[in-house]
């Protein structure tokens, strides 16, 4: 936890910050409370129903600029069909989805692709593009959204990589297949970051990894969060991972948010639910506690 963050249940439509503007179309209108600045992305009361059978069942969430939320839960709970929608790939059956102040869940379809742009996506196993080199696989999203030249494109590539701790240079052109767990998940990063936006997704950014690496998977998060400034939302099995990186734990059950907060509070809060799934991952998560950049 970052000196100075402040902490709040995010079931709770967030006020907004003393003196800060207030955004959004939902801003004093019966939709709901208004929106803080920092307010990046809020649900209020998703539903998603498929051929009758509802999946999502009235879902809060706030998460705040510079914040890292990690969707916990059992398989089929939800999380990624959540995710789908946050980063607008489907659409609630009802509820909104603010996207720093706007809300995308009625927004006409040829609007979602400005929506889609504010996410970079980091899927499980990185998930390159084996036939293509690396230059290529982390170039994909400016040759899609933008009219850069290939001479810039290259450039904006070789200097992420870089950023990412990588060689450009010897990595460039290599083949994904060539590349070890950690190195591919920092190609995946770069990729996700080319677009620069503001928010990071990470669908099991952990899952098949060893524990080493999984740690330094959670150190990456977190430095792309403090040196990008990004708000990070990651749906994870890995409960060690979670207590590391997140600012808010948000576990769902069947649907709906059992609970919500700093990870402490799913081992000390009122939810026995909550304790029972901590303590059946198995993890001692009292030995854990977040990690910062400069940690050794
Ligand atoms: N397109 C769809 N059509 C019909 N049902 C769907 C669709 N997408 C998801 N579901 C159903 O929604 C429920 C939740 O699925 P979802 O994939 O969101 O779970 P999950 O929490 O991500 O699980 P896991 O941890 O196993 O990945 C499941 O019962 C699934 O069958
Ligand atoms: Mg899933």
């Amino acid at each position: 936890m970052s000196a100075g963050t402040p902490q709040r249940d995010a079931r709770q439509p967030p006020p907004p910050p003393s003196g800060a503007a207030v955004v959004g179309p939902g801003a004093g209108s019966s939709e709901g409370a208004a929106v803080g600045v920092d307010d990046i992305v809020v649900l209020r009361n998703v539903k998603k129903s498929y051929e009758g059978q509802e999946v999502l069942r009235g879902i809060d969430l706030c998460a705040r600029r510079k914040e890292t939320v990690v969707i916990i839960g059992g398989s089929g709970a939800g999380k990624t069909t959540l995710l789908r929608m946050i980063v607008a790939l489907d659409r609630p059956t009802s509820g909104q989805i603010l996207v720093e102040g706007e809300d995308i869940a009625k927004l006409p379809e040829r609007e979602l692709n400005r929506i889609r742009k504010k996410f970079g996506m980091v899927y499980q196993y990185a998930a390159l593009l084996d036939s293509i080199s690396v230059l290529e696989n982390v170039a994909f999203p400016l040759v899609e959204h933008t009219k850069l030249s290939k001479k810039e494109i290259t450039e904006r590539v070789m200097d992420k990589l870089e950023i990412l701790g990588l060689d450009p240079k010897v990595v460039a052109p290599k083949f994904p297949s060539e590349l070890s767990g950690g190195m591919r998940k920092r190609v995946g990063l770069a990729r996700a970051l080319m677009l620069e936006p503001p928010i990071l997704v990470y669908d099991e950014p952990t899952s098949g990894l060893d524990p080493l690496t999984s740690r330094l998977v959670d150190d990456l998060i977190e430095e792309m969060r403090e040196r990008f400034n990004v708000t990070s939302i990651v749906i994870s099995h890995d409960i060690a991972s979670c207590f590391r990186i997140a600012h808010q734990a948000l576990l769902v059950i069947q649907g709906r948010v059992e609970a919500v907060g700093p990870p402490d509070s799913l081992i000390n809060g009122e939810s026995e639910i909550a304790r029972e799934f901590i303590r059946n991952s198995g993890v001692d998560v009292r030995s854990l506690s977040r990690v910062t950049p400069n940690d050794p």
